[in-house]
């Protein structure tokens, strides 16, 4: 008898010998969306209802939780699909996003979009979000203590979603995810689970603005997102 946690595992080997043997073009593999999404609800309590995206946006009101309401000018929650399959967690607003209140409109935000559509998406199909929703002044990295406050509300943002992928731009969305101190150009191309949700760390688009030539390495990291994105839902 296999208890649920090993039947979980199991489920989850299946999904993932499924997805290879279809990726193999082995004949009659039925991978779509529905039956994965039948297949990973086996064996697993129905989850609870999750929270709105906007009872949390009301329960986060105008923020003086932490030292960055004093430099901003607007909150910047979150945007796109609230039950996008993707969602990119970038690191924090800058001029741009703080003026307009909403994530990824700079240039960074431009190169972005571009990534998305090179995906066969749009920004509207997927959902972009923060680590932290104040613009750190001078554009600074956010400090522990500033994530510290924000993280909870982005998490229960990913729990709200429940996107299927997550791609985390930049060192600071991927150390404060994953919990570690290792460099973004370790952890880049490689997947892992953050609340049971598969995440891929990649350069963030400010530094591929200033170092064009690692494009490239972003590309091959999107191709491992496209392959496990469900285009067919
Ligand atoms: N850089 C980020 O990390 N987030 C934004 O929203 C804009 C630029």
């Amino acid at each position: 008898m296999l208890d649920a946690r090993r039947f979980a595992q199991t489920i989850d080997e299946s999904i993932r010998a499924l997805r290879q043997l279809a990726a193999a073009g082995v004949g009659g593999v039925d991978c779509s969306a529905q039956v994965l999404e039948i297949l990973s609800g086996w064996g697993r309590r129905p989850a609870p209802a999750p929270e709105s995206l906007e009872a949390i946006r009301a329960e986060i009101g105008d923020c003086r939780r932490c030292e960055l309401c004093r430099s901003r000018t607007r909150i910047v929650f979150g945007q796109g699909r609230p039950d996008a399959r993707l969602m990119f967690i970038g690191e924090g607003p800058g001029q741009e996003e703080d003026r307009a209140g909403e994530p990824f409109v700079g240039a960074a935000g431009q190169l972005l979009t571009r990534i998305i559509q090179a995906m066969n998406l749009t920004r509207a199909e997927v959902y972009i979000a923060n680590v932290v929703k104040c613009r750190p002044p001078g554009n600074r990295l956010p400090e522990p203590a500033e994530i510290a406050t924000c993280l909870p509300f982005l998490e229960r943002q990913i729990a709200a979603v429940r996107p299927h992928l997550i791609c985390l731009l930049g060192a600071c969305a991927a150390q404060s995810l994953l919990g570690t101190g290792e460099p973004i150009s370790r952890l880049r191309g490689r997947f892992f689970e953050v609340k049971g949700v598969r995440v891929m760390p990649t350069f963030h688009p400010a530094f591929l603005l200033r170092n064009p030539e690692r494009k490239r390495e972003v590309w091959e990291d999107m191709k491992l997102l496209m392959k496990e994105y469900p285009y067919e839902r």
